[in-house]
């Protein structure tokens, strides 16, 4: 039985990446698979720190975010990882099955440790395997992410491997599902990825910014000397992700965005860009701002969320710790 699971991190408002690599996806999958789990994953969000009162409240707008963006409680799980402690508990047992050297190559080590003077926290270092650990508790086999998680699935199947070649064949290997647009990149540095961590205020298109600041950011997108518009990833990374967010916003391909923009000019062209994104955002600010006001019903969907996502991490679990001989 095909079970889908993904997760985000509560870090703030999610942006125009996160959407178009792995949320909007998640929405169109919810209508083709019977079981799927989308959770916030807290756990992973602390480690690097985090504000108690802040993370709390983030909580809340991620869940109005995802009911926003069409997720629906009625097709989907949508959870707080917290809540179901299994997640922590097979994540030690997956972390005895993972080698050191195994984990230090990964990006998120390399680039956050990097960020905290090479002095990051035990927790940052195994994130991967508490990653892993989210995927296999609900024994998925879909996982609906961008590409930047490529590398952290590829350690959750060598992980499955690993137990079930230990253990006896228990975990399905789970298979990435790339969004619309695999990776979307920063408006001022087309050489990263548009990230909630970019301290540049420009960089970043979230899914609650007002027309007038979506405008704004991609006027001010960082392109090149050339004023025609083409789709190159390599040699014009700017403008192709100007196209890649078009695209992925309109559903037209880069071919005919390209074809439709024959005979403008950059600046012109970034802003029929801003005005496809502002459309496309309009419905999802506005739901997300009246769903905002309803704690109470935030609340309730994340409590049932997590007593049917306990229902099916736990007799996972239970399986697993007879597997490894704690029963
Ligand atoms: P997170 O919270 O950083 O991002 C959530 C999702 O958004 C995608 N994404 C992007 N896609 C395209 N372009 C971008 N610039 C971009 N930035 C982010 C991410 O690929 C992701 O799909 N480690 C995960 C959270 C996680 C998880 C899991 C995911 C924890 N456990 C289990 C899947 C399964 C993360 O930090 O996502």
């Amino acid at each position: 039985e095909p079970r889908v699971f993904s997760g985000i991190q509560p870090t703030g408002i999610p942006h125009l990446g996160n959407y178009l690599g792995a949320l909007q996806s998640w929405v169109h999958l919810q209508e083709r698979y019977h079981t799927v789990l989308y959770s916030i994953v807290d756990l992973h969000s602390i480690t690097v720190p985090q504000d108690p009162g802040t993370l709390r409240q983030s909580v809340l707008d991620m869940a109005a975010c995802l009911l926003a963006c069409g997720i629906s409680p009625a097709q989907s799980c949508i959870f707080q990882q917290s809540q179901v402690a299994e997640h922590a508990e097979l994540a030690w047992i997956l972390s005895c099955l993972t080698s050191m050297p195994r984990l230090r190559h990964l990006p998120q080590w390399k680039v956050k440790s990097q960020r905290q003077n090479n002095e990051g926290s035990v927790g940052l270092f195994t994130y991967p395997v508490l990653q892993a650990a989210d995927i296999l508790l609900y024994r998925a086999t879909h996982v609906p992410v961008g590409d930047d998680q490529v590398q952290h699935l590829e350690l959750t199947q060598d992980t499955a491997r690993l137990f079930n070649r230990l253990y006896g064949d228990f975990f399905p290997i789970p298979k990435a599902i790339m969004g619309t647009s695999k990776k979307i990149r920063s408006l001022r540095d087309p050489s990263s990825k548009m990230s909630k961590s970019d301290p540049h205020k420009l960089a970043t298109v979230r899914l609650t910014d007002s027309p007038e600041e979506i405008v704004m950011k991609f006027r001010k997108a960082v392109t090149d000397f050339t004023s025609e518009v083409t789709y190159d990833p390599e040699g014009r990374p700017g403008v192709s992700n100007l196209v890649a967010i078009h695209s992925a916003v309109t559903g037209l391909s880069a071919e005919e965005i390209v074809g439709r923009s024959r005979g403008m000019e950059t600046a012109q062209y970034k802003l029929a860009v801003a005005e496809a994104v502002i459309q496309k955002l309009r419905p999802i600010r506005e739901e997300m701002h009246r769903l905002q006001k309803d704690r109470g019903y935030l609340q309730g969907v994340l409590r049932q969320g997590a007593q049917r996502a306990k229902e099916m991490a736990a007799p996972v679990y239970d399986s697993v710790c007879r597997l490894v001989g704690f029963r």
